[in-house]
């Protein structure tokens, strides 16, 4: 098309109203959460941006594949549709379906993590790194220093350190490392995609040292297209190639079916080894339920095999991955420090550098957040020391290597007006960066603390 307008390639067929809750209401609102913005009602917020899982819109086709959803409790025939999608786009063969991608994480792990392992991963997602932990084992993120600075540009950001990789290996030995995780897109690392190279080498050290390889491939589409765009041989190839040839690397996957399934819940786990995948399904039937549905309706199987091979398409992709750019081109121009360059599902606000008065003690990012809701009812999620700050036995932190604000896409729900909406919030709370405050944490549970921790102003 000759036109330099990327246009949303669908028309609303079904829309739901926005609430507009007054600053008084806001502030009221987020002091009764005591300021985590996981506390707030959906209706005190006026664009959600907390997160790109399970909040897309599903298209006409994935509502009519609804009605015909199969409850039957085993055999349904919504699963044999579900795992034909999978395995045509995976290759993968053992197809074991979960209520979402944590599910997969927790049955993968219980079966082959034992204390003392050690998993290295790209980066992991924050609950990929508690499901480790939880088997007492060790969750290692290897991103080389360069990925790690907010400010660089670079083409795949995501990639794992190869090197690092080795040296992990040497070290700990090929006995305690029972698989080897890459994370596509790199969710925690800033929506930075591997590229099929990085894939490759990894494979390659894999290879040598008969170690499986398993990739988080939540947004896996999203990781395609940045490979079709970014990465020398790929221009010609489709989405579903590029998807193909990445899966063809690895020996099996953990998957969110809410980010690039397309779907409001869901997951699988798929692999090739059909003895591990006999022992996954036995753990599946004691805590998800039979084989043939895993902990979902027949009718959330049907939505996920249609959103499967829609979110393949290249038109979606293009306006997808464009729309986050576009969001982060605004900002960047305005001088707004965000990790460079713009993620895939999500831009992610530097509060390291926007808030250097606030210490990580203070949690910037949670400050950031807090403000950007304040401001303009917009809703992000701290990615900092709130998420993987490590308190120590004598009260004090180990802070988290960033401190960020990430603003996630919902798929197909937003137009350009409401992203022009945000970009306009986030300049405008940048420009009144200096007066903000940090926070203190007044209540925290011992996992995953950011789900529903309370915190309190610092006075300044
Ligand atoms: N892995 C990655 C990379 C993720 O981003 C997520 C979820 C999961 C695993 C777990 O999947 O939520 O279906 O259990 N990420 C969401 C987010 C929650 O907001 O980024 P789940």
């Amino acid at each position: 098309m000759p036109y330099r307008t990327i246009i949303e390639p669908f028309k609303i067929h079904s829309v739901q109203e926005i609430a507009f809750p007054s600053m008084e209401e806001r502030r009221a609102a987020i002091q009764r959460a005591g300021y985590n913005l996981f506390g707030l009602h959906a209706d005190e917020v006026i664009i959600d941006l907390l997160t790109d899982s399970g909040t897309g819109a599903m298209s006409a086709r994935q509502w009519a594949g609804m009605m015909d959803g199969d409850e039957s409790y085993a055999g349904s025939r919504s699963f044999y549709r579900f795992e034909e999608a999978v395995r045509d786009i995976t290759g993968f063969t053992e197809v074991i379906p979960t209520h979402q991608g944590r599910a997969a994480e927790r049955i993968l792990f219980a079966t082959t993590v034992k204390k003392g392992d050690v998993v290295p991963n790209n980066t992991h997602f924050d609950t990929t790194r508690a499901n480790v932990e939880y088997q007492r084992a060790e969750a290692r993120d290897l991103l080389p220093a360069e990925s790690r600075v907010p400010s660089t540009v670079l083409p795949f950001k995501g990639n794992m350190d190869v090197a690092a990789l080795r040296a992990t290996i040497e070290e700990v030995g090929r006995d305690r490392i029972p698989m080897v995780m890459v994370t596509i897109t790199n969710n925690s690392g800033g929506g930075q995609p591997v590229s099929m190279e990085n894939l490759r080498a990894v494979r390659d050290i894999c290879s040598e040292f008969e170690i499986p390889l398993m990739l988080d491939a939540c947004r896996f589409a999203e990781n395609a297209w940045f490979i079709k765009q970014r990465e020398a041989g790929y221009a010609d190839h489709t989405p579903r190639q590029i998807a193909a040839e990445m899966f063809a690397l690895a020996d099996g996957c953990t998957m969110s079916a809410k980010k690039d399934g397309l779907g409001n819940i869901g997951g699988f786990l798929a692999m090739n080894d059909s003895e591990l995948a006999a022992r996954c399904r036995n753990l599946l039937i004691l805590t998800e339920g039979f084989p043939t549905y895993g902990g979902l309706a027949g009718y959330d199987l049907e939505a996920i095999a249609v959103g499967l091979n829609e979110v393949l398409s290249e038109e979606y992709l293009r306006y997808r991955i464009r729309s986050t750019e576009y969001l982060g081109e605004k900002v960047d121009r305005a001088g707004v420090p965000i990790v460079k360059p713009a993620g895939g599902h999500a831009v992610y606000l530097d509060a390291k550098e926007l808030l250097p008065h606030i210490p990580p003690s203070q949690y910037p990012a949670q400050a950031l957040a807090v403000e950007l809701y304040l401001d303009g009812g917009v809703r992000g999620v701290e990615i900092g020391s709130v998420m993987f700050g490590k308190p120590q036995p004598d009260g004090s932190e180990i802070p988290a290597p960033s401190e960020l604000v990430r603003l996630a896409v919902p798929r197909r729900t937003y137009t350009q007006s409401h992203i022009d909406y945000v970009g306009e919030v986030m300049i405008d709370v940048a420009e009144r960066a200096s007066a903000l405050r940090g926070f203190r944490i007044v209540e925290q549970a011992p996992w995953l603390r950011h789900f529903t921790a309370k915190f309190e102003p610092v006075e300044g």
